[in-house]
């Protein structure tokens, strides 16, 4: 699917059918996620593939009562896993920055199941306290969110959106000339 068919067709489904999700299509969403940039290239995050039906059900309950999820025969859950961040930046803003990567992970899962015809539907984090709990997980951990996974027959398309007329900020810049920037390597990095 073209990129931009793919940005047209991805949409918040809350009906799923019972059709299986394979595991090869799982694989797929997981290589995607391995794609996504992290901050020192650490991948702070967790990603728990959940197909038991009554472990959807308490994140679903956990999740405000949104029952619907239930149906999405696949949960992938992510937390931000502050451990894993802290293993290289210690001293750093150790929340927001695992935080930020796992929810890059999320919306490129997002947009890997809508490439495979999958619905989904992002879920808040609403289970921040209980979600770890639930699926018996060790470690520092912070709940990004919910991503309910499925098959559906909605056929809902893009919604209507706020244009960049009412977010985007355009600042003129006087354009300085390209030069070579000597604090960055070769493979992208800064010299620090
Ligand atoms: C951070 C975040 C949290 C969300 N939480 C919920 C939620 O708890 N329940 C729900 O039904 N939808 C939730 N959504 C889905 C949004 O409602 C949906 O993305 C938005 O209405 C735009 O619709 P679309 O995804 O179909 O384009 C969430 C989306 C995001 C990005």
């Amino acid at each position: 699917m073209e990129f931009k068919e793919l940005l047209e067709k991805r949409f918040s489904s809350r009906t799923y059918t019972s059709r299986r999700v394979s595991e090869e299509a799982i694989e797929e969403i997981l290589l995607a996620i391995e794609s996504a940039p992290s901050a020192g290239n650490l991948q702070s995050y967790r990603v728990v593939i959940v197909r038991d039906v009554e472990l959807r059900q308490k994140l679903a309950e956990a999740s405000r009562n949104q029952l619907w999820m239930v149906k999405a025969p696949i949960h992938l859950v992510f937390f931000a896993d502050i451990d894993q961040y802290q293993s290289k930046f210690a001293e750093h803003l150790i929340e927001v920055t695992p935080l930020q990567d796992a929810t890059i992970a999320m919306a490129y899962a997002q947009l890997a199941a809508a490439n495979l015809g999958l619905g989904t539907c992002w879920v808040a984090s609403h289970a921040w306290d209980t979600a770890q709990e639930i699926l018996e997980l060790e470690g520092n951990l912070i709940l990004a969110g919910i991503l309910a996974v499925g098959y559906t027959n909605e056929n809902q398309g893009k919604r209507k959106r706020r244009g960049p007329e009412h977010w985007a900020i355009e600042i003129s810049i006087v354009e300085e000339e390209d030069e070579e920037d000597e604090s960055v390597s070769d493979n992208g990095e800064m010299d620090v």
